[in-house]
């Protein structure tokens, strides 16, 4: 019998907690869902589409602009706001919840904006083909934060996660993360770190001067829990 956790290529496939599907989708959702995402691909993705797993070309893709990288855009808000202020970059977001890949797509059509890419899934199969040292910022607003102690070792900042991060980034690259969760931040301080990134500014509840405040955040002002904001820098 085949074990359907083992990859045929002996590579274990991967566990995703999240949620993937939520509220029906309307008619204008669906339409844009099946007509955009192939024009915003950053290129084939996934065991199916790249069984090899050969990188991605970028240049080709984007050419001589810088690539960021926003881990979980949720409703796509914080990114469609970066692709409007720096035109000359270009940034690629991956978020595996597919009503907000459909919120992101009718935020994208509204404002106009073309440089930025879209993997509808999970970020790590993104890291697994992207060349070494290809991003130049990375972002992490509002991580799920799994509050319950057996579920820590689900969050983003873990080895895991945190080494395929460092790999795909530039040295000298900015690795931004917000959270609510005071739990959060104590586990960011305590794991990124010794992933190789130092610490440049925070836990503060100032923001960089041009964030875009995201639904989740939005959320958690309203239910009474603040943002903390930490900056990392890949030296
Ligand atoms: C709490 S929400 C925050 C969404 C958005 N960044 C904001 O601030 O409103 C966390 C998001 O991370 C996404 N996420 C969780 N695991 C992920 C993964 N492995 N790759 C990409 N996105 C992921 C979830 O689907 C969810 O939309």
């Amino acid at each position: 019998m085949t074990d359907r956790r083992i990859h045929p290529d002996g590579t274990p496939w991967r566990n995703f907690y999240g949620r993937i599907k939520g509220k029906t989708l309307n008619a204008a959702q669906v339409v844009r869902l099946e007509r955009d995402l192939e024009e915003l691909s950053p290129g084939p993705i996934g065991r199916e589409a790249n069984p090899d797993l050969i990188p991605l070309d970028l240049k080709a893709r984007f050419g001589d602009r810088p690539v960021w990288l926003e881990i979980g855009f949720g409703g796509g808000e914080h990114l469609v706001h970066m692709a409007a202020t720096y035109p000359d970059v270009a940034i690629l977001g991956a978020e595996p919840f597919v009503n907000g890949v459909a919120m992101l797509l009718g935020k994208i059509e509204a404002a106009g904006v073309t440089n930025l890419a879209v993997h509808p899934g999970d970020v790590r199969d993104v890291f697994d083909v992207l060349p070494d040292a290809s991003i130049e910022k990375a972002f992490l607003n509002y991580p799920d934060p799994w509050p319950k102690a057996r579920h820590h070792r689900r969050r983003f900042v873990t080895p895991e996660y945190l080494a395929a991060l460092f790999r795909v980034l530039a040295p000298g690259a900015e690795f931004r993360v917000a959270t609510d969760i005071p739990d959060y931040v104590r586990q960011t301080l305590e794991e990124v770190p010794p992933a190789g990134f130092v610490l440049e500014k925070g836990p503060t509840d100032e923001a960089w001067p041009d964030w875009l405040s995201t639904r989740y955040e939005q959320k958690a002002l309203r239910e009474g829990r603040s943002p903390h904001y930490l900056t990392f820098r890949k030296p």
